[in-house]
């Protein structure tokens, strides 16, 4: 089993290093092969996804990632950009559908800017639509407005697009996941605004007839932006699109305690993997080793068991992780008043201890 190590940039090679260690600690056999990708690519190699590191991607497993991304590069052509390196890698590999679980640890109840009778004890699932929208649409670019309210004046655009089968095969994977847990999937669109969504929330609705035994209701994302907030437990599975699947899950992430809990899976219809936090480089805390390493630990969990087949070692890193949060130590995103304060390495090297 090959598995692709790419740190990225900011608390990327921070919190990788920290997953890394756990990976090795589980004494499997593993060839890890790291390679630079965003803003360190592009530093390195003039290009923030080099072919050797896609190439590295394609023939892996899975690949664990860091985040890319800094405000040094913000003022590069688009194609240059650190994000452009994850946005490549998601369409090369055809990484359409996107796990993002929300699950607040019993330990963490009262680390989330929520009540924590809202968030005790949940446990939901967003599935992100991770190759379409308004993320890949053309056209898109700037130009003179054409017509409009100022005609003549500089304008830009971009264009939000869904096919039939794009829809169907992500409903799909909603569906099938509903199944294994919770039996209700919510489709998120907005339907009463946009035409793309109207297609969506029909597909959906057409894929259902498949699903007899899954409850499905559809809900406008301005609603469900509300509604995470309101009663977030009454969730089981999202399903969403590229941009609302983005906003939407950064959202979720606070009733977990932080964004440095929320892992991800990124999957293709081959089931190769790539496996990251859910958030992105933090450039106002890297370097100080106090990133939250535990959405990175987590998200090799995921790993293990959706892509290399073995789902023992990743219920052993689930546990761990629990462990070390029963045991109070937190880094400063999760702490609180009788809690441990650490930093990122002695996270890291805490959960390889609870193995
Ligand atoms: P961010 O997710 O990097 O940070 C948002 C806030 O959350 C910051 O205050 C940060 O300190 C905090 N945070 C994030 N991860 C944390 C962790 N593990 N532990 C503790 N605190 C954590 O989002 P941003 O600031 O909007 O973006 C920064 C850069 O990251 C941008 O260049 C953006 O494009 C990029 N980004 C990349 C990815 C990715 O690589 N997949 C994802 C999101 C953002
Ligand atoms: C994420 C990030 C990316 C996205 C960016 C960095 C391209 O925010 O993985 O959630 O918008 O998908
Ligand atoms: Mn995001």
């Amino acid at each position: 089993m090959k598995i692709a190590v790419l740190p990225g940039d900011g608390i990327g090679t921070e919190i990788v290093a920290e997953a890394v260690k756990v990976l090795k600690a589980l004494d499997l056999k593993f060839e890890l092969e790291e390679a630079k990708v965003g803003g360190a690519a592009y530093d390195a190699h003039g290009h923030p996804l080099p072919e050797a590191t896609l190439t590295l991607a394609k023939e892996s497993d899975a690949i664990l990632f860091g985040a890319v991304g800094d405000w040094k590069y913000d003022k590069l052509d688009r194609p240059l950009r650190p994000e452009q390196a994850i946005l490549g890698l998601r369409k090369a590999l055809g990484l359409f559908a996107n796990f993002r679980p929300a699950i607040c640890y019993e330990q963490l109840t009262h680390a989330s800017s929520l009540k924590p009778e809202l968030v005790a004890g949940l446990d939901i699932l967003i599935i992100r639509e991770l190759t379409g929208d308004i993320y890949f649409g053309q056209p898109r670019g700037r130009r003179v407005a054409p017509d409009g309210h100022f005609p003549g004046a500089e304008e830009a655009f971009d264009t939000m697009r869904y096919t039939r089968p794009e829809i169907e095969r992500i409903a799909r994977v909603a569906f099938e996941a509903a199944r294994q847990r919770g039996k209700r999937v919510t489709s998120v669109d907005k339907a009463n605004v946009l035409e793309t969504f109207q297609l969506w929330k029909d597909v959906v609705t057409d894929v259902h007839k498949d699903y007899a035994d899954v409850a499905l209701d559809h809900m406008y994302v301005d609603n469900a932006a509300m509604q995470l907030v309101k009663a977030p437990k009454k969730f089981d599975v999202l399903v969403t699109g590229n941009m609302f699947g983005d906003i939407l899950s950064d959202e979720a992430s606070m009733l977990t305690g932080s964004i440095g809990m929320l892992p991800s899976a990124s999957l293709n219809d081959k089931k190769q993997g790539l496996y990251e936090p859910s958030h992105g480089s933090a450039p106002d805390i890297a370097g100080k080793g106090v990133a939250n390493p535990l959405a990175t630990i987590l998200s090799t969990a995921m790993m293990l068991r959706f892509s290399l087949n073995q789902p023992e070692a990743a219920d052993r890193i689930e546990a761990a992780v629990k462990k070390v949060l029963a045991q109070g130590l937190r880094t400063p995103d999760i702490h609180s008043q009788g809690t441990t304060k650490v930093g990122t390495r002695d996270m890291g090297e805490a959960v390889v201890k609870a193995l």
